[in-house]
C-alpha cells in the first residue's frame, strides 16, 4: 500500500491472502460488483473472515462506505 499503484496492483482481481481470510480466496476488489469485493464488505462490517476494518480504529462514515462500493461498481478504474 505504499504508493497508489502498490495498492492497486495488490487489490484489485487479487485473491485475499491474509491470516483471516486468505482461506476463503475472494477477491480483494472485483470489478463492477462491490458485494462481492472482500475490501468493501470489511469496511461495511458485511466481512464472512477476519475483522471489520479499519481495526482497531472507527467504521468508516458511510459515505465514504458508499464511495468505495461506487469506485468498484464503476470499473474499479486505475484512476
Ligand atoms: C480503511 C482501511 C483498511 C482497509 C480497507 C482494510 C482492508 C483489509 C482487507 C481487504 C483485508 C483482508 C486481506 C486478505 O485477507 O487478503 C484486511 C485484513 C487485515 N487488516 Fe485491514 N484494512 C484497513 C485498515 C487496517 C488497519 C488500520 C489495520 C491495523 C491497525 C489492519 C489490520 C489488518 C489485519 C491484522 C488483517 C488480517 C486479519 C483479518 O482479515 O481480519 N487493517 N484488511
Amino acid at each position: 500500500m505504499g504508493s497508489q499503484a502498490l495498492a492497486y496492483m495488490n487489490l484489485v482481481n487479487v485473491t485475499s491472502a491474509g491470516p483471516a481470510c486468505g482461506v476463503k480466496a475472494e477477491p480483494r476488489v472485483l470489478p463492477n460488483d462491490h458485494a462481492g469485493s472482500l475490501m468493501w464488505n470489511k469496511v461495511n462490517g458485511t466481512q464472512n473472515c477476519g475483522s471489520r476494518m479499519p481495526l482497531g480504529g472507527g467504521a468508516l462514515s458511510q459515505e465514504k462506505i458508499d464511495l468505495i462500493g461506487e469506485w468498484i461498481d464503476n470499473g474499479a478504474m486505475n484512476d
